[in-house]
């Protein structure tokens, strides 16, 4: 598979600026995920989303310069990420990404990385970890 780090080269920066537009319309008008964001204006989101990616996918590091390691999983700690807001979020992106006209193989690593990041950043479970070890240790052990 392409190297994601080649991307930014590829799409240039005005891909990944449409991109997020496109996701946050999305997000918008979202009854899940819109509830999600503390704040009254998505803009600053949009802006921190899109210098991550940017960054991420080979280009200018304005993200890290700004805000430091990404440590994205703590960031997403706040926000109850179970397995239906990670496939909305998920399917947002993957419309957004439609949006652009891109190589088959730019388009695979791209939708790779979400589809494996956003799964990543699930934080909470149907099943709590306490559960699934009180239901091990009730299996008898011969
Ligand atoms: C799986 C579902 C996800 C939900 C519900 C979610 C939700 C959120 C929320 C509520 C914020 C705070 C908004 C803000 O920055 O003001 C945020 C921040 C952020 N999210 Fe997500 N997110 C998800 C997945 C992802 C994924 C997959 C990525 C990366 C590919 C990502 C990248 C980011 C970044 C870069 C920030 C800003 C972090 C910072 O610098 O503070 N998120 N997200």
């Amino acid at each position: 598979m392409r190297d994601p780090r080649t991307v930014f080269a590829e799409i240039g920066e005005a891909a990944f600026y449409q991109l997020t537009t496109a996701f946050y319309e999305g997000v918008a008008t979202d009854p899940i995920l819109r509830p999600m964001y503390p704040d009254d204006n998505l803009e600053p989101a949009r802006l921190r989303l899109t210098l991550f990616l940017i960054q991420f996918f080979g280009g200018p590091t304005t993200y890290s310069d700004e805000r430091g390691h990404p440590r994205l999983r703590m960031r997403h700690l706040p926000f109850a990420i179970d397995r239906a807001a990670r496939d909305i979020w998920v399917s947002h992106m993957s419309a957004a990404l439609e949006g652009l006209a891109l190589a088959p193989d730019v388009r695979e690593v791209m939708s790779r990385y979400f589809e494996d990041a956003a799964t990543f950043l699930i934080n909470r479970f149907d099943t709590p970890p306490t559960a699934i070890i009180a239901r091990l240790e009730e299996i008898p052990r011969g």
